[in-house]
């Protein structure tokens, strides 16, 4: 069997590709979030509040001889969408343990469980747009994606150095703009907390979103084929 951990495969983007991986009848899948919406005897739900610093301390990969491994670290969230001054100290705190801690600290423990499997080991963590765009409002989700490609770049080459006959492939992917409850939030949104809101709920009406289903059939396909994968940081089209 192959085994596929998802980080937030309860909704959205992250339920999208576990949707994905459940037609593929070699694959097991693990939700790793707060809750679970996807009954499927193939699906394992291993229950974690990734902006909990204990639960994500206490948190173990299952022992298993698996032919293939896949991290996807997709969990994600925009924090409260205000300007530096206006949030809350916890709110900060919380963001970026589910966007940077979380992933971080999972694909340490992944690259130490899985080290001496000797099959394809892949790691894809899930970036945005916002890794070097500039949109007030956002500071802690844009800084967390910036964070989320440059750690993907420096454990990649780390893997190039030490570990190149079995590395563990890394890349950051933005899945483009896709409609979840995260898209809501921001159409939801105070002008005067998010000023570029107006945009948002233009790609909206021209209808210009992906949906999960289609983002995640897309994520099997690289996942499957990781030559076409454009390099460490890439962006996905449909
Ligand atoms: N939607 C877009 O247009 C877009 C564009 C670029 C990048 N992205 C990225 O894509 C990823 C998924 O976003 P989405 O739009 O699918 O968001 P979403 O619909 O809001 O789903 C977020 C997922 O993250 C999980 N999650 C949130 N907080 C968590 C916590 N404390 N502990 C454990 N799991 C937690 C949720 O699971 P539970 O609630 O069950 O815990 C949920 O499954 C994120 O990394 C986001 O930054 C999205």
């Amino acid at each position: 069997m192959k085994a596929v951990f998802i980080t937030g495969a309860s909704k959205g983007i992250g339920k999208g590709i576990a949707d994905a991986f459940l037609k593929q009848t070699d694959y097991t899948v693990f939700n790793i979030s707060r809750s679970n919406t996807v009954v499927n005897p193939r699906l394992q739900f291993l229950q974690v509040d990734l902006s909990d610093k204990n639960a994500l301390l206490n948190f173990n990969f299952p022992d298993h001889d698996y032919e293939k491994i896949v991290l996807i670290n997709n969990a994600g969230t925009l924090g409260e969408l205000k300007h530096a001054g206006a949030m809350s100290d916890t709110s900060i705190f919380s963001a970026y343990m589910v966007n940077v801690v979380a992933p971080h600290v999972l694909i340490n423990k992944f690259i130490k469980h899985f080290n001496d499997l000797i099959k394809e080991k892949i790691i894809i963590n899930i970036s945005s747009g916002a890794a070097s765009s500039v949109y007030d409002g956002w500071s802690v989700y844009c800084a967390s994606k910036s964070a989320i490609d440059q750690m993907s770049r420096v454990i990649d080459h780390e893997q190039d150095l030490i570990n190149a006959s079995s590395k563990f492939k890394v890349y950051a992917i933005a899945p483009g703009v896709v409609e979840t409850a995260m898209q809501q939030q921001l159409r939801k949104a105070d002008e005067a907390d998010f000023s570029r809101k107006a945009k948002f709920i233009e790609l909206k009406d021209n209808q210009a979103l992906y949906t999960p289903a289609e983002v995640g059939q897309r994520f099997v396909e690289l996942i499957e084929n990781t030559e076409s994968i454009d390099g460490v940081i890439s962006r996905i089209s449909i």
